[in-house]
């Protein structure tokens, strides 16, 4: 059986920097209650009309990841696109980016929507395609704009406040056949050991609409919604239940991570680096006090960026790795929790 490894990572981010000021402008909100709560002291937003759509931030985080991994489109065997933000109801943006890509190089294209947890889902996937030796070289992308679809009033500022805009992308390959110093020599990270060790999925359904958008759906269509033309229908913008989904987070990260650990006969100590998905600081603080990691095992950038849900997880990676924060060999865990309920874990050998 083969092993998978990430050969590359790039992310792309608005350049529009949206503060905590600038929304206390919109909506009865204040710099102070955001950081207290989130963390979050800025995110990115897309000037609507000035050209970023969710399948072209992907794309732009894709080629960074194409030009570290050495590799280039015309060399990728099939694509996973995870968002819940797509440009278009269907077809989803994984069918954009081969477009953009190379677009005589008819490669498949999956689309994967499990939202925070997206992009951990579609590492598996790919892991899974590259193991049974389907595949050798996968682009795994997730790219969210949610600036769009989000209630900027008063009304909607517990969800607002929170979410920004961005893609990171990577791509992964046969572990045995990259593992070498050419992935150097051609700008990559050069992991030689690297490799996916394993991967854990969970859902749970009866939790579905404690943080979701209903419409327009097949049950709430936009016919219906125009026909009702009701100025108090909330139903086609974010909805959560925010303390409810705090208390799962908590605990189902803390599962999913000691899943991995004990899957791997590994402990919490061995880990040089956790990213967790960026869905709200003080997540992130409860999950590290309660795994007992210390401040430089963890990796936060939600300051930044706000909670970007399937592509929070590879804009850090990318960050993380553009600051020399992993170094071959060292032991890295992915985590995420979210909207579905899912969540999911990776522990990967950089
Ligand atoms: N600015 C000012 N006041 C606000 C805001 C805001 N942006 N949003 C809500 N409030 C008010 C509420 O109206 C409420 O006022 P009231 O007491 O007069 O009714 C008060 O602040 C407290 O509201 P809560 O919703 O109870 O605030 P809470 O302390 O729970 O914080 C938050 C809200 C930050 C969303 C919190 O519940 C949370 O972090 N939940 C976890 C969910 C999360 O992180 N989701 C991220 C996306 S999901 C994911 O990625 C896993």
């Amino acid at each position: 059986m083969k092993s998978s490894m990430i050969l590359g990572v790039g992310h792309y981010v608005p350049d529009h920097v949206v503060t905590n000021h600038d929304l206390s402008q919109l909506m009865d909100t204040s710099h102070d209650w955001i950081v207290e709560r989130t963390g979050i002291e800025e995110r990115r937003h897309v000037v609507l009309g000035g050209g970023d759509t969710t399948a072209s931030m992907g794309y732009r985080a894709s080629l960074l990841a194409l030009k570290n991994a050495g590799v280039s489109a015309e060399e990728l065997d099939f694509i996973i696109f995870a968002t819940l933000s797509p440009d278009y109801y269907f077809p989803g943006p994984g069918v954009q980016l081969q477009e953009m890509l190379a677009p005589d190089h008819t490669i498949g294209a999956l689309d994967i929507r499990n939202q925070c947890s997206g992009f951990v889902y579609a590492i598996s996937v790919a892991d899974q395609f590259i193991r049974t030796g389907m595949y050798r070289r996968i682009l795994v992308v997730g790219s969210e704009l949610h600036s769009a679809g989000l209630d900027m009033t008063t009304r909607g500022r517990n969800v607002s406040v929170i979410f920004g805009d961005g893609a990171g992308a990577v791509v992964v390959g046969i572990a045995e056949e990259e593992g070498k110093e050419e992935g150097k020599e051609a700008g990559g990270t050069g992991l030689g050991m690297s490799k996916v060790l394993s991967t854990h999925l969970h859902s749970e359904g009866r939790h579905a609409r404690e943080l979701a958008v209903i419409s327009p759906s097949t049950q709430h269509w936009v016919s219906h919604i125009l026909k009702e033309n009701n100025p108090n229908d909330e139903s086609y913008y974010p909805y959560m239940n925010g303390n409810f989904v705090f208390k799962h987070a908590i605990t189902r990260f803390a599962e999913v991570i000691n899943e991995a650990l004990r899957a791997n006969g590994v402990s919490s100590g061995d880990l040089k680096l956790m990213i967790p998905h960026q869905a709200n600081l003080r997540i992130s603080q409860y999950i590290q006090q309660k795994m007992g990691l210390r401040d430089e095992q963890v990796y936060n950038n939600i300051m930044r960026y706000g909670n970007t849900t399937a592509a929070s997880i590879p804009i850090a990676l990318s960050e993380a790795v553009a600051e020399g924060r992993l170094q071959r060999g060292d032991l890295l865990m992915l985590a995420a929790f979210g909207s579905g309920f899912t969540w999911a874990s990776a522990l990967i050998r950089w």
